[in-house]
């Protein structure tokens, strides 16, 4: 099949070179032109382990083109999807002026050669379908006035549909080849025969698995979730929102834990096996991140605003994640007492591990706090110190060449990221450079007999 990707961002260029290892032709159409020269040499502008070389393979393979011109992708397509970023605005709502301008460009590069499904992918609100719809429609009719009745010039043919992304940065090859589900949300019969044809090879699992991201033991196939339009925009954010909800729950009770003397741990070990509740997304920490959590659980609260439908359950999410974000902070209070003055050296600076994203992490928040707080904060992570210079070049921080040299001088140490390299960590050394040796662990994956073995005072979130 022919295929256009719009925006080559984490979502885009993972569909782009999923799709292109099937054999279709992909061509993604990125507009930005530092990104889009890397990406023709194969580079990936952002950290996602394993999708460097997937995307040369896909290249070598001559499946797989990138260019900054619309028209020519769109024009050489049966299906073109959408694939950029829908960044919340300051009172919350998305930000839909990308999905705009792309809708309203694929709507001027129609023909009447092929029928065209156009695929929303960004996440967008309820109802952004048929205003979708309607943008094609208006950039179609901005280079085609509308025909004469006499005329026999037709207008182009195209389809709107709903199929919302569900991989995780950092994993997202194997998220997006071993999806638990494909959702698409349309009542067009053509449209959705082709998405299904489309997907066949994830959806029979019929297919040789990349090296990069190995077939899990005993798939052999997904389910194809067929919705109307409005249904499959709802399941994204009610997805997102019930993940952040889990992790919120946990935090509220690892609270509880810590006043009646229980441990988290325990807690969502024993809760998390009863099979109606799950044990994924109960962990208790500093908190939920990243570029969708906070971003979709506005974007639908704003969405129950207009219809003035309250949402209880989502506010206190929020509120919870916000107070648990700087319960570290709380926590070197009660060890160290006086904040000011002294050296905090901050483990990880991602949202979460094998990504380089800094979208509305944790530790931002945390630094910010501990700056404001009179602290000299030191920082390492594996991938993302660059990134966070260039982004956040206000943030007065030491950045570190490694975990030793992070810890060397601090009077406490706090986990924030749950790099593998941190579980691993030869602690006798690190305890041995420090001032004080205090470690709080803000993921609760630090092992508590082995911190306080090599005479280190361990925190934990909730036990
Ligand atoms: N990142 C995730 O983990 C994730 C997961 C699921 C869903 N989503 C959703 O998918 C969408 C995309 O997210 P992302 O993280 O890939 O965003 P991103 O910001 O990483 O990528 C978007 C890309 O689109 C490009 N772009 C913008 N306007 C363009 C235009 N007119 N023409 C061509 N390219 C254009 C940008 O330059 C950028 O490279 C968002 O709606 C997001 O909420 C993201």
């Amino acid at each position: 099949m022919d295929i256009c990707v719009v925006g080559a961002g984490y979502v885009g260029l993972v569909t782009s070179a999923c799709l292109a290892y099937f054999g279709n032709q992909v061509t993604a159409v990125e507009s930005n032109p530092i990104r889009l020269e890397s990406l023709k040499q194969g580079e990936i502008p952002f950290f996602e382990p394993g999708l460097s070389d997937f995307v040369k393979s896909c290249i070598a393979l001559g499946t797989l083109k990138f260019t900054d011109n619309l028209d020519d992708g769109v024009k050489s397509s049966d299906v073109i999807f959408i694939c950029v970023g829908t960044p919340p605005l300051a009172n919350g709502e998305s930000d839909l002026s990308q999905v705009m301008t792309v809708a309203r460009g694929i709507g001027g590069a129609l023909d009447n050669k092929r029928r065209r499904v156009i695929v929303n992918k960004s996440t967008v609100p309820v109802g952004s379908g048929n205003w979708v719809e309607m943008l094609v429609a208006q950039g179609v009719q901005s280079v085609q006035p509308v025909p004469a009745r006499s005329s026999r010039t037709e207008a182009p043919a195209f389809s709107v549909v709903s199929n919302p992304e569900f991989l995780r940065e950092g994993s997202a090859i194997a998220d997006s080849f071993y999806p638990d589900r494909i959702v698409v949300g349309s009542t067009d019969e053509p449209s959705i025969d082709l998405m299904r044809k489309l997907y066949n090879p994830i959806l029979t699992q019929d297919f040789e698995a990349p090296e990069c991201a190995p077939r899990p033991k005993g798939l052999e196939h997904v389910p194809f979730v067929l919705t109307d339009l409005a249904s499959a925009e709802l399941i994204k954010y009610a997805a997102n929102a019930f993940l952040a909800m889990k992790i919120s729950f946990a935090n509220e009770v690892a609270g509880l834990c810590e006043k009646v003397g229980a441990d988290i741990k325990q807690v969502t070990r024993g809760i998390g096996l009863d099979m109606r509740i799950g044990s994924a997304f109960l962990n208790a920490g500093v908190g939920w991140g990243g570029s969708c959590f906070q971003k979709d659980i506005l974007a639908l609260m704003q969405v129950a605003r207009e219809y003035h439908y309250p949402t209880h359950l989502l506010e206190a999410t929020i509120k919870v994640n916000e107070h648990q974000r700087l319960v570290v902070i709380q926590k070197l209070q009660d060890e160290l007492k006086i904040i000011k003055g002294r050296t905090v050296g901050l483990m990880g600076l991602s949202f979460k591990p094998n990504t380089d994203d800094l979208r509305d992490a944790p530790s931002l928040g945390i630094a910010r706090q501990l700056i404001k707080m009179g602290a000299l904060v030191k920082v390492y992570d594996p991938v993302s110190m660059d990134s966070c210079k260039k982004q956040h070049p206000d943030l007065d921080m030491q950045y570190c060449s490694d975990l030793v040299d992070l810890a060397t001088g601090c009077d406490a140490i706090v986990l924030v990221t749950e790099w593998e390299e941190f579980k691993r960590a030869n602690w006798r050394e690190v305890s041995q450079v420090m001032r004080w040796p205090l470690v709080v662990d803000g993921r609760n994956v630090l092992q508590e007999d082995e911190m306080t073995g090599v005479g280190m005072t361990y925190r934990g979130v909730g036990r």
